[in-house]
């Protein structure tokens, strides 16, 4: 049985804003676990809560109810900040330093030694892509993707078993998300878990072994990729060959039918009438020229939850 090694239970967050303290339902009930070792995407548009989610694990801000743990300890507590290493949305580094006068510091202040911070250091440089770039400029010379990079080399100083990447894609080009991609796929190679946030959709479907779709404040969907758009098939066409009058004036009883090319053309939104009708001519003598099941992809499932979370106008 693999191990939950984060875990959110009934987790709500209401911020005040504004000099009356309006309330901001920024997460509503939220319970998500991910699993030791996997890949866990939270997918959510702008606003949808991600960020919040992210703080709220790492104890930056207190949940107005539920509760959350990471590694088995509360969240926010000493033992729970060692279990994971974290990058923020906007990372703001010390831009006066160099890549690896940066990592060697925060390797200090991990607890490493000298020699062993700056051999990590270089490690994690190479990891990142920054070998030499990392190394001859300081970080406010560094290009968006540098920073993004080096952001994530800094999450992996004390080697934690956890991390967790807030947005890690964004604001990189084409090759740098296939990198970030191929270098999360090496950290779980690593035997890391992995829980990032992103609202780009081909990264989830790149990389998750599970996801989770947040809206408004909610999470909708949680669950393999497979089962979450399996889950939502849409409609079954089901095209036949010498199928006689009888026949289809029955089949125009349970589907919604059209004749093409002198096939019979049947759609169903239930899989099994589908399969159902198939043996039914197939019996009568008629024949099976294709029968397929169209699946909601998961773009059309994001937009369809964004629509439903958006309030009525
Ligand atoms: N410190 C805060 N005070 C008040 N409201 C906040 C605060 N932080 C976030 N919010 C609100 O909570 C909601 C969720 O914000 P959050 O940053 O968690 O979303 P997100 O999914 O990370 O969005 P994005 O994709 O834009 O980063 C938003 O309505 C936001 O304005
Ligand atoms: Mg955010």
């Amino acid at each position: 049985m693999p191990t939950d090694v984060v875990i959110t239970e009934h987790l709500s967050k209401t911020y005040r804003v504004g000099f009356w303290g309006r309330k901001v339902e920024a997460l509503k009930d939220v319970s998500l676990s991910v699993r030791e070792g996997e890949i866990f995407g939270l997918l959510g548009p702008n606003g949808a809560g991600k960020t919040t989610t992210m703080k709220l694990l790492l104890g930056f801000v207190k949940p107005t109810s539920g509760r959350a743990f990471v590694a088995g300890m509360p969240a926010g507590s000493p033992a729970a900040r060692r279990a994971f290493g974290y990058t923020p949305e906007n990372p703001a580094l010390h831009e006066f330093l160099k890549g690896d006068e940066l990592l060697v510091l925060l390797g200090r202040l991990s607890g490493l030694g000298g020699r062993d911070a700056k051999r990590r250091a270089g490690e994690l440089l190479e990891l990142v892509g920054l070998t030499g770039r990392g190394t001859d400029r300081p970080i406010r010379k560094f290009s968006k993707g540098m920073v993004q990079r080096l952001a994530i080399a800094q999450a992996l100083i004390a080697d934690p078993p956890i991390v967790l990447f807030d947005e890690p894609m964004s604001g990189l080009d084409p090759v740098g998300r296939k990198d970030v991609r191929d270098l999360i796929f090496a950290l779980r190679e690593r035997g890391k878990t992995v829980f990032f946030s992103t609202h780009i959709l081909p990264d989830v479907e790149a990389i998750c072994d599970r996801v989770g779709i947040i809206t408004n404040g909610r999470l909708t969907d949680c669950g393999k990729l497979s089962e979450l758009v399996d889950a939502n098939a849409r409609e079954t066409e089901l095209v036949l060959g010498g199928i006689g009058s009888a026949l289809k004036e029955r089949f125009a009883k349970v589907a919604r039918t059209l004749e093409r090319d002198g096939q019979l053309v049947l759609r169903f939104s239930d899989e099994e009438a589908a399969q159902a009708a198939a043996r039914e001519a197939l019996d009568q003598g008629g024949r099976l020229v294709s029968l397929v099941t169209h699946r909601e992809s998961l773009e059309e499932l994001f937009v369809r939850r964004a629509k439903e979370a958006r309030p009525a106008a």
